[in-house]
């Protein structure tokens, strides 16, 4: 049976999906850095479920890691059937106050390898009769955010990209979707730096499982965009729609002084 690839799987919204696949008994492979904890992931979802999981311990902010997935893939032996390309970051700040390593490994990790897995894996996912690749981008990608410059714009190059390569693949096996989550509760507020806005966004965040059970729904129903969350999918819908300045204004005031 082919197994579901799940980057960025050892926390937040990734170890979500992984757990709705593994519940629907759906075999899968966790990718992300931090090598005990996707060892733990991966125990607990055999035992819990009665699914085969295995883990890769793999930086996917570097130019080869697609290769590198591709290569671990071919040793072992697995197929996959789904695709889901999660990891990501985001940093807030003003761009000349950001590291320039940090904000290239964020454009390496949420771009430029999410592209390659789908480049990379897509002949083996062209085997299977259904297959699904779901690229994980965010409610910013809808709109610019400044202070959050940069991870806005690796999310709308998700979106964008997602669309297109679901266009180039439409009579295809393979599905393609992309989640765009609003705000949720992981490590992401931390990592990014924003622990000036955890305490409200608590207040409208939602659950990494409430979003993942939505987006492989979503998923499976090929859907092109998927967006949980009446407000989230409001939002971003509106962005689209209203003079681009007026949500870019809102979100400077909110996001600019941390207050
Ligand atoms: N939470 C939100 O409010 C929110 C909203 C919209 C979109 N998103 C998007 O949702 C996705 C998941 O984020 P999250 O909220 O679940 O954040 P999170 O709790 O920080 O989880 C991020 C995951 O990505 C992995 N990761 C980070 N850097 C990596 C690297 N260089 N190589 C391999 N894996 C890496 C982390 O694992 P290791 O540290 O073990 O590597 C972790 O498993 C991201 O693409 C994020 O942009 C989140």
């Amino acid at each position: 049976m082919a197994y579901a690839l799940i980057t960025g799987a050892s926390g937040g919204i990734g170890w979500a999906l992984a757990q709705e696949l593994a519940s629907r008994k759906h075999d899968v492979l966790l990718v992300a850095r931090s090598e005990a904890t996707l060892l733990k992931n991966a125990q607990e979802l055999a035992q819990k479920f009665g699914i085969a999981s295995d883990f890769l311990a793999l930086d996917l902010s570097t130019s080869d890691a697609a290769i590198r997935v591709n290569d671990w893939l071919t040793s072992k032996n697995y197929l996959i059937d789904v695709l889901i390309n999660n990891a990501g970051f985001g940093s807030w700040g003003k761009l000349e106050t950001l590291k320039r390593e940090e904000l290239n490994q964020m454009m390496q990790l949420n771009m430029q390898t999410l592209a390659d897995l789908c480049k990379v894996l897509l002949p083996s996912l062209q085997k299977n009769k259904e297959a699904y690749i779901l690229n994980v981008a965010s409610t910013a990608a809808y709109q610019a955010v400044p202070t959050l410059t940069t991870y806005a714009a690796t999310k709308a190059f998700v979106l964008l990209f997602s669309r297109g390569l679901r266009w180039e693949l439409a009579g295809t096996p393979v599905s393609v979707s992309c989640l765009s989550p609003g705000a949720t509760s992981t490590g992401f507020i931390d990592r990014a730096n924003m622990g000036f806005l955890k305490e409200r966004a608590e207040k409208f965040s939602m659950k990494a499982d409430e979003v993942a059970r939505i987006a492989i729904q979503g998923m499976y129903a090929g859907k092109a965009e998927i967006i949980p969350g009446a407000l989230n999918w409001i939002s971003a819908k509106m962005a689209e729609l209203i003079p681009k300045s007026l949500p870019e204004k809102i979100a400077m005031n909110l996001y600019k002084t941390g207050k």
